[in-house]
């Protein structure tokens, strides 16, 4: 008889039942109920009940578990006394620092490490997938602002296709030309070394530093002071110089820029004028003020002394921004206790104070 795989050719001599080899049951040896003594006359280990039953359960926690459990409390409350007291530092730091409203001058002392100090904090937040969702709406001649180290490049689709819009009307898909600019030439300088690296072959691309309100033909500056040069970045892959003359792009993109620039409002009200007036966009994705108030105090108390050392005050209200910008709201969109904003803008209907605001 086979009995079950798992005893299979178990035997318990001096039990009631014994199997042999194949578990097959034992019928020469008679069945004994009388316990077999070892040598001194006392029970085996096995065959004495208190002993073979083993230690009885303990009830409740081990003692490494305590341990553990303690270490782990300790640690984190050693972590949490940490946060508290560099939160306490800094936020008293911040009340006496005096920063001016412009720290854009920030990004080429920290250009070397700017990826290494910002890569684990996007990928918590899964920011990664919020780029390229953005910079899959670019299309036609692109223009990215404030581009930094490149870190939306490996997102855009390069080449244009031809196709419709969801109204089915005629559309362009993809990338005809790229446009980056950057203040810091040491930010940009890195963008453009990614761009050969992942497409050596596409050639309309220009990498310019330069002040994103002055960007454009000039007779969109008519009034404001003469623009500094841009310094055009030189490589041998690149056609550089080619979009100055013309006066649209189809799509203007900027990811984490309005904090770190002294006029976050005429810098975009600067963009609707060099963005084609039909059909043209202006996509957005920014970390500014939460929904939450109390968190909205924390960003309030430690603003100053982030942006003296980041470059960036990240307490700004993006939707007021955008409103005085003037521009249409298609849509905005809020993720991360509301502090990053996706917005998606289009320049104003009304031409005529945008012709206005051209020729003061
Ligand atoms: C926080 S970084 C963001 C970089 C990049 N867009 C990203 O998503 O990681 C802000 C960038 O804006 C640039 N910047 C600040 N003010 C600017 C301005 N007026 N014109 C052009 N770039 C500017 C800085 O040099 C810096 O590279």
């Amino acid at each position: 008889m086979i009995i079950s795989p798992c005893i299979k050719g178990s035997s318990r001599k001096g039990g009631l039942l014994t199997t042999g080899i194949h578990g097959e049951i034992d019928k020469q040896r008679p069945l004994s109920t009388k316990p077999r003594l070892d040598k001194r006359g006392s029970l085996p280990r096995r065959s004495n009940p208190l002993l073979s039953a083993g230690p009885p359960a303990r009830a409740g926690v081990s003692p490494q578990a305590l341990t553990g459990f303690s270490i782990a409390i300790l640690a984190m409350s050693t972590y949490c006394g940490y946060l508290y007291t560099s939160y306490q530092r800094d936020v008293e730091q911040s009340r006496y620092l005096q920063v001016p409203e412009d720290v854009s001058d920030r990004f080429n002392q920290i250009a070397r490490s700017y990826d290494s100090a910002v890569d684990l904090g996007e990928r918590l937040m899964r920011l990664g997938r919020r780029r390229k969702q953005l910079v899959r709406m670019a299309r036609g001649d692109i223009l990215e602002v404030s581009c930094g180290t490149g870190r939306n490049m490996k997102y855009y689709q390069l080449g244009e296709r031809r196709g419709v819009d969801e109204k089915g009307k005629a559309n362009v898909h993809g990338c005809r030309s790229l446009t980056f600019v950057d203040l810091s030439p040491d930010m940009i300088d890195i963008a453009r070394k990614k761009f050969e690296t992942l497409y050596p072959n596409f050639r309309k691309v220009s990498f310019i530093a330069q002040d994103a309100r002055e960007v454009g033909p000039s007779f969109y500056l008519k009034g404001k002071s003469a623009p500094a040069k841009p310094i055009v970045l030189q490589s041998a892959s690149n056609t550089v110089s080619w979009t100055t003359s013309q006066p649209y792009f189809d799509t203007i993109l900027e990811t984490m820029g309005l904090c770190s620039t002294p006029d976050p409002v005429g810098l975009l009200r600067h963009l609707e004028l060099i963005t084609e007036p039909e059909r043209g966009q202006i996509l957005l994705l920014e970390h500014g003020r939460s929904h939450y108030d109390w968190l909205n105090n924390i960003l309030d108390n430690l603003a100053a002394a982030h942006a003296d050392r980041y470059g960036c005050w990240w307490n700004r209200d993006i939707g007021k921004i955008v409103e005085e910008s003037g521009l249409e709201i298609v849509e905005i969109k809020r993720w991360h206790l509301g502090t990053t904003w996706r917005v998606i803008l289009r320049p104003n209907s009304h031409r005529q104070e945008r012709d206005e605001r051209v020729s003061k």
